[in-house]
Protein backbone atom coordinates (compact mmCIF):
# COMPACT_ATOMS: atom_id res chain seq x y z
CA UNK A 1 0.00 0.00 0.00
CA UNK A 2 1.25 3.37 -0.56
CA UNK A 3 1.70 5.78 2.25
CA UNK A 4 0.89 9.18 1.15
CA UNK A 5 1.14 12.25 3.09
CA UNK A 6 -0.45 15.74 1.73
CA UNK A 7 0.39 18.94 3.85
CA UNK A 8 -2.71 21.73 3.40
CA UNK A 9 -6.08 20.20 3.82
CA UNK A 10 -7.98 22.90 1.84
CA UNK A 11 -9.58 23.14 -1.54
CA UNK A 12 -7.04 21.42 -3.07
CA UNK A 13 -5.14 18.75 -0.47
CA UNK A 14 -8.51 17.80 0.82
CA UNK A 15 -9.00 17.12 -2.98
CA UNK A 16 -5.70 14.85 -3.61
CA UNK A 17 -5.93 13.02 0.02
CA UNK A 18 -9.83 11.53 -1.20
CA UNK A 19 -8.46 10.50 -4.30
CA UNK A 20 -5.67 8.78 -2.88
CA UNK A 21 -7.51 7.07 -0.23
CA UNK A 22 -10.23 6.08 -2.87
CA UNK A 23 -7.55 4.33 -4.50
CA UNK A 24 -6.45 2.39 -1.46
CA UNK A 25 -4.04 4.25 -0.43
CA UNK A 26 -3.11 5.17 3.68
CA UNK A 27 -2.99 9.24 3.94
CA UNK A 28 -2.07 11.59 6.59
CA UNK A 29 -3.41 14.66 6.33
CA UNK A 30 -1.49 17.93 8.15
CA UNK A 31 -2.86 20.64 8.84
CA UNK A 32 -1.81 24.21 10.56
CA UNK A 33 -4.83 23.82 13.70
CA UNK A 34 -7.66 21.84 15.16
CA UNK A 35 -10.02 23.92 13.12
CA UNK A 36 -8.41 23.60 9.63
CA UNK A 37 -7.87 20.10 10.11
CA UNK A 38 -11.53 19.59 11.32
CA UNK A 39 -12.66 21.59 7.94
CA UNK A 40 -10.59 19.61 5.68
CA UNK A 41 -12.03 16.79 6.77
CA UNK A 42 -15.77 18.09 6.38
CA UNK A 43 -14.91 18.73 2.68
CA UNK A 44 -13.47 15.57 2.16
CA UNK A 45 -16.38 13.86 3.97
CA UNK A 46 -19.11 15.75 2.03
CA UNK A 47 -17.20 15.49 -1.42
CA UNK A 48 -17.73 12.03 -0.63
CA UNK A 49 -21.34 12.25 0.29
CA UNK A 50 -21.92 13.81 -3.06
CA UNK A 51 -20.00 11.35 -5.12
CA UNK A 52 -22.61 8.38 -3.31
CA UNK A 53 -25.52 10.70 -3.50
CA UNK A 54 -24.63 10.74 -7.59
CA UNK A 55 -24.20 7.24 -7.93
CA UNK A 56 -20.35 7.45 -8.43
CA UNK A 57 -18.79 5.94 -5.16
CA UNK A 58 -20.53 3.33 -3.20
CA UNK A 59 -21.11 3.73 0.37
CA UNK A 60 -18.46 1.22 1.36
CA UNK A 61 -15.99 2.52 -0.60
CA UNK A 62 -16.81 6.37 0.77
CA UNK A 63 -16.77 4.33 3.99
CA UNK A 64 -12.93 2.82 3.54
CA UNK A 65 -11.81 5.82 2.03
CA UNK A 66 -12.84 7.68 5.35
CA UNK A 67 -11.18 5.41 7.43
CA UNK A 68 -7.76 5.62 5.06
CA UNK A 69 -7.56 9.41 5.96
CA UNK A 70 -5.50 10.39 9.04
CA UNK A 71 -5.83 14.13 9.89
CA UNK A 72 -2.97 15.98 12.00
CA UNK A 73 -1.38 18.76 12.77
CA UNK A 74 2.04 17.07 13.66
CA UNK A 75 4.34 16.84 10.95
CA UNK A 76 6.41 14.41 12.63
CA UNK A 77 3.56 12.07 11.41
CA UNK A 78 4.72 11.75 7.81
CA UNK A 79 8.12 10.33 9.24
CA UNK A 80 7.06 6.81 7.28
CA UNK A 81 5.17 8.37 3.81
CA UNK A 82 6.89 7.24 0.67
CA UNK A 83 5.22 9.80 -1.31
CA UNK A 84 4.05 13.84 0.27
CA UNK A 85 2.54 15.94 -1.67
CA UNK A 86 2.51 19.83 -0.43
CA UNK A 87 -0.40 21.53 -1.04
CA UNK A 88 -0.14 24.78 1.48
CA UNK A 89 -1.18 28.07 0.35
CA UNK A 90 0.65 29.42 -3.09
CA UNK A 91 3.28 31.21 -0.70
CA UNK A 92 7.06 31.23 -1.41
CA UNK A 93 7.89 31.20 2.13
CA UNK A 94 5.46 28.74 3.18
CA UNK A 95 6.44 26.07 0.69
CA UNK A 96 10.15 26.49 1.55
CA UNK A 97 9.55 26.13 5.43
CA UNK A 98 7.04 23.08 4.43
CA UNK A 99 10.08 21.31 1.90
CA UNK A 100 12.67 21.64 4.85
CA UNK A 101 10.24 20.44 7.42
CA UNK A 102 9.32 17.52 5.23
CA UNK A 103 13.37 17.05 4.36
CA UNK A 104 13.85 16.60 8.38
CA UNK A 105 10.67 14.22 8.96
CA UNK A 106 10.23 11.60 6.45
CA UNK A 107 12.88 9.24 6.77
CA UNK A 108 13.17 7.11 3.76
CA UNK A 109 15.11 8.39 1.51
CA UNK A 110 13.71 7.12 -1.56
CA UNK A 111 10.46 8.94 -0.87
CA UNK A 112 9.15 11.00 -3.08
CA UNK A 113 8.51 14.78 -1.77
CA UNK A 114 5.72 16.65 -4.64
CA UNK A 115 4.63 20.13 -4.52
CA UNK A 116 1.19 20.60 -5.97
CA UNK A 117 2.34 24.53 -6.79
CA UNK A 118 0.60 26.23 -9.74
CA UNK A 119 3.67 28.32 -10.31
CA UNK A 120 6.56 28.53 -7.68
CA UNK A 121 9.39 26.82 -9.60
CA UNK A 122 10.25 23.01 -8.35
CA UNK A 123 13.80 23.78 -8.26
CA UNK A 124 13.49 26.52 -5.56
CA UNK A 125 11.70 23.46 -3.39
CA UNK A 126 13.73 20.79 -4.47
CA UNK A 127 17.17 23.16 -3.22
CA UNK A 128 15.29 23.89 0.25
CA UNK A 129 16.21 20.09 1.07
CA UNK A 130 19.06 17.88 1.37
CA UNK A 131 17.42 15.17 -1.88
CA UNK A 132 16.34 17.45 -4.97
CA UNK A 133 16.94 14.57 -6.75
CA UNK A 134 13.33 13.49 -5.22
CA UNK A 135 11.15 16.18 -5.25
CA UNK A 136 8.36 16.98 -8.68
CA UNK A 137 5.79 18.94 -9.44
CA UNK A 138 2.50 17.02 -9.00
CA UNK A 139 0.28 19.28 -10.17
CA UNK A 140 -3.66 18.12 -9.97
CA UNK A 141 -6.42 20.05 -11.02
CA UNK A 142 -9.90 21.08 -9.29
CA UNK A 143 -11.86 19.61 -8.87
CA UNK A 144 -9.41 16.92 -7.86
CA UNK A 145 -11.89 14.00 -7.84
CA UNK A 146 -13.20 15.37 -10.86
CA UNK A 147 -10.63 16.33 -13.40
CA UNK A 148 -8.82 13.53 -14.78
CA UNK A 149 -5.66 15.98 -15.99
CA UNK A 150 -2.03 15.64 -14.10
CA UNK A 151 1.05 17.97 -14.82
CA UNK A 152 4.15 16.23 -14.43
CA UNK A 153 7.15 18.99 -13.57
CA UNK A 154 10.53 18.04 -13.11
CA UNK A 155 12.73 20.21 -12.28
CA UNK A 156 16.32 20.31 -13.50
CA UNK A 157 18.11 18.24 -10.61
CA UNK A 158 14.77 15.55 -10.62
CA UNK A 159 16.17 12.09 -10.96
CA UNK A 160 14.69 10.02 -13.90
CA UNK A 161 13.44 7.17 -11.15
CA UNK A 162 11.22 9.91 -9.35
CA UNK A 163 9.48 11.07 -12.58
CA UNK A 164 8.84 7.05 -13.83
CA UNK A 165 7.26 6.44 -10.11
CA UNK A 166 5.29 10.20 -10.15
CA UNK A 167 4.23 9.19 -13.25
CA UNK A 168 2.89 5.74 -12.62
CA UNK A 169 1.52 6.89 -9.00
CA UNK A 170 -0.76 9.40 -11.15
CA UNK A 171 -1.59 6.95 -13.81
CA UNK A 172 -1.42 3.46 -12.68
CA UNK A 173 -3.12 3.59 -8.94
CA UNK A 174 -5.13 7.49 -9.21
CA UNK A 175 -6.27 6.93 -13.24
CA UNK A 176 -4.97 10.20 -14.16
CA UNK A 177 -3.86 11.81 -17.39
CA UNK A 178 -0.49 12.83 -17.39
CA UNK A 179 1.49 15.38 -19.26
CA UNK A 180 5.03 16.37 -18.88
CA UNK A 181 5.94 20.47 -18.22
CA UNK A 182 9.31 22.31 -17.94
CA UNK A 183 9.92 23.59 -14.89
CA UNK A 184 8.51 27.26 -15.74
CA UNK A 185 5.96 29.20 -14.16
CA UNK A 186 2.11 28.20 -14.75
CA UNK A 187 3.28 24.96 -16.94
CA UNK A 188 1.16 24.51 -19.51
CA UNK A 189 -2.20 25.04 -18.10
CA UNK A 190 -1.76 27.98 -16.30
CA UNK A 191 0.22 29.75 -18.50
CA UNK A 192 -2.63 29.61 -21.19
CA UNK A 193 -5.42 30.27 -18.89
CA UNK A 194 -4.41 32.41 -16.27
CA UNK A 195 -3.92 35.53 -18.70
CA UNK A 196 -7.25 34.54 -20.03
CA UNK A 197 -8.95 34.88 -16.58
CA UNK A 198 -6.50 38.60 -16.20
CA UNK A 199 -8.48 39.22 -19.39
CA UNK A 200 -12.23 38.90 -17.92
CA UNK A 201 -11.09 40.66 -15.08
CA UNK A 202 -9.87 43.64 -16.86
CA UNK A 203 -13.13 43.30 -19.40
CA UNK A 204 -15.11 43.22 -16.40
CA UNK A 205 -13.53 45.99 -14.81
CA UNK A 206 -13.66 48.43 -17.84
CA UNK A 207 -17.21 48.28 -18.25
CA UNK A 208 -16.56 46.72 -21.46
CA UNK A 209 -19.38 43.99 -20.57
CA UNK A 210 -20.83 42.67 -17.48
CA UNK A 211 -19.71 39.92 -15.17
CA UNK A 212 -22.49 37.50 -16.25
CA UNK A 213 -22.62 38.52 -19.71
CA UNK A 214 -18.86 37.97 -19.68
CA UNK A 215 -19.31 34.02 -18.56
CA UNK A 216 -22.53 33.29 -20.70
CA UNK A 217 -20.40 34.65 -24.18
CA UNK A 218 -17.72 31.66 -23.44
CA UNK A 219 -20.18 29.42 -21.95
CA UNK A 220 -22.33 29.77 -25.15
CA UNK A 221 -19.91 30.76 -27.60
CA UNK A 222 -17.27 28.70 -26.92
CA UNK A 223 -18.83 25.91 -24.90
CA UNK A 224 -16.93 26.07 -22.27
CA UNK A 225 -18.78 24.34 -18.88
CA UNK A 226 -18.15 27.24 -17.19
CA UNK A 227 -17.05 31.39 -17.76
CA UNK A 228 -13.54 32.95 -16.50
CA UNK A 229 -14.98 34.97 -14.12
CA UNK A 230 -16.71 31.61 -12.35
CA UNK A 231 -13.25 29.56 -13.59
CA UNK A 232 -11.71 32.38 -11.51
CA UNK A 233 -14.24 32.20 -8.23
CA UNK A 234 -13.69 28.13 -8.22
CA UNK A 235 -9.80 28.60 -8.44
CA UNK A 236 -9.96 30.99 -5.54
CA UNK A 237 -9.04 34.69 -6.57
CA UNK A 238 -6.01 34.93 -3.65
CA UNK A 239 -5.22 31.80 -5.49
CA UNK A 240 -5.75 33.22 -8.85
CA UNK A 241 -3.34 36.08 -7.95
CA UNK A 242 -0.60 34.54 -6.32
CA UNK A 243 -0.14 32.28 -9.88
CA UNK A 244 -0.27 35.43 -11.73
CA UNK A 245 2.21 37.17 -9.80
CA UNK A 246 4.32 34.80 -10.31
CA UNK A 247 3.83 34.43 -14.31
CA UNK A 248 4.90 38.22 -13.91
CA UNK A 249 7.79 37.69 -11.86
CA UNK A 250 9.21 34.75 -14.16
CA UNK A 251 7.85 36.46 -17.53
CA UNK A 252 7.51 40.16 -16.78
CA UNK A 253 4.68 40.29 -19.59
CA UNK A 254 2.26 42.70 -18.97
CA UNK A 255 -0.48 39.93 -19.93
CA UNK A 256 0.63 38.71 -16.23
CA UNK A 257 -0.06 41.36 -14.59
CA UNK A 258 -3.00 41.24 -11.95
CA UNK A 259 -5.68 44.00 -12.51
CA UNK A 260 -6.19 46.31 -9.62
CA UNK A 261 -9.62 44.58 -8.86
CA UNK A 262 -8.08 41.46 -8.60
CA UNK A 263 -6.40 42.94 -5.79
CA UNK A 264 -8.89 44.97 -4.39
CA UNK A 265 -10.78 41.99 -4.07
CA UNK A 266 -8.24 40.05 -2.10
CA UNK A 267 -7.61 42.42 0.12
CA UNK A 268 -11.19 42.59 1.19
CA UNK A 269 -11.23 39.41 1.32
CA UNK A 270 -13.83 38.57 -1.75
CA UNK A 271 -11.82 35.35 -2.25
CA UNK A 272 -14.51 33.33 -4.37
CA UNK A 273 -16.38 30.56 -3.76
CA UNK A 274 -14.76 29.23 -0.67
CA UNK A 275 -15.41 32.78 1.27
CA UNK A 276 -18.91 32.78 -0.58
CA UNK A 277 -18.69 35.82 -2.68
CA UNK A 278 -16.30 36.47 -5.55
CA UNK A 279 -17.45 37.77 -8.76
CA UNK A 280 -20.80 35.92 -7.92
CA UNK A 281 -22.35 35.36 -4.84
CA UNK A 282 -22.43 31.98 -3.38
N1 LIG B 1 -7.30 26.24 -6.26
C1 LIG B 1 -6.99 25.65 -7.40
O1 LIG B 1 -7.81 25.58 -8.35
C2 LIG B 1 -5.63 25.01 -7.57
C3 LIG B 1 -5.41 24.14 -8.65
C4 LIG B 1 -4.18 23.49 -8.76
C5 LIG B 1 -3.17 23.77 -7.84
N2 LIG B 1 -3.41 24.64 -6.82
C6 LIG B 1 -2.31 24.86 -5.85
O2 LIG B 1 -2.57 24.06 -4.71
C7 LIG B 1 -2.04 24.71 -3.54
C8 LIG B 1 -3.15 24.84 -2.52
O3 LIG B 1 -4.20 25.62 -3.06
P1 LIG B 1 -5.68 25.57 -2.47
O4 LIG B 1 -6.55 26.16 -3.51
O5 LIG B 1 -5.96 24.23 -1.92
O6 LIG B 1 -5.53 26.62 -1.25
P2 LIG B 1 -6.42 26.69 0.08
O7 LIG B 1 -6.22 28.08 0.60
O8 LIG B 1 -7.79 26.19 -0.16
O9 LIG B 1 -5.71 25.64 1.05
C9 LIG B 1 -4.43 25.82 1.60
C10 LIG B 1 -4.41 25.05 2.94
O10 LIG B 1 -3.07 24.99 3.41
C11 LIG B 1 -3.13 25.08 4.82
N3 LIG B 1 -1.80 25.47 5.27
C12 LIG B 1 -1.19 26.69 5.16
N4 LIG B 1 0.07 26.62 5.68
C13 LIG B 1 0.24 25.33 6.10
C14 LIG B 1 1.31 24.64 6.70
N5 LIG B 1 2.47 25.26 6.97
N6 LIG B 1 1.15 23.33 7.01
C15 LIG B 1 -0.03 22.69 6.75
N7 LIG B 1 -1.08 23.30 6.16
C16 LIG B 1 -0.94 24.61 5.84
C17 LIG B 1 -4.23 26.09 5.10
O11 LIG B 1 -4.73 25.97 6.42
C18 LIG B 1 -5.26 25.72 4.03
O12 LIG B 1 -6.20 24.78 4.52
C19 LIG B 1 -1.45 26.03 -4.02
O13 LIG B 1 -0.09 25.85 -4.25
C20 LIG B 1 -2.19 26.29 -5.33
O14 LIG B 1 -1.46 27.10 -6.22
C21 LIG B 1 -4.61 25.26 -6.64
Amino acid sequence: MHRVGVVGGGLMGSGIAEVCARSGCDVVVVETDASTAERALGRITSSLDRGVRSGKVSEDDRDRAIAGIRLTTDAAELADRTLVVEAVIEDEATKLAVFRRLDDVVTDPAAILATNTSSIPVMKLGIATSRPAHVIGIHFFNPVPVLRLVELVPSLLTDEETIARAGSFATDVLGKRVIRSQDRAGFVVNALLVPYILSAIRMMESGFATADDIDLGMVEGCNHPMGPLHLADLIGLDTTMAIADSLYAEFKEPLYGAPPLLARMVEAGLLGRKSGRGFFTY
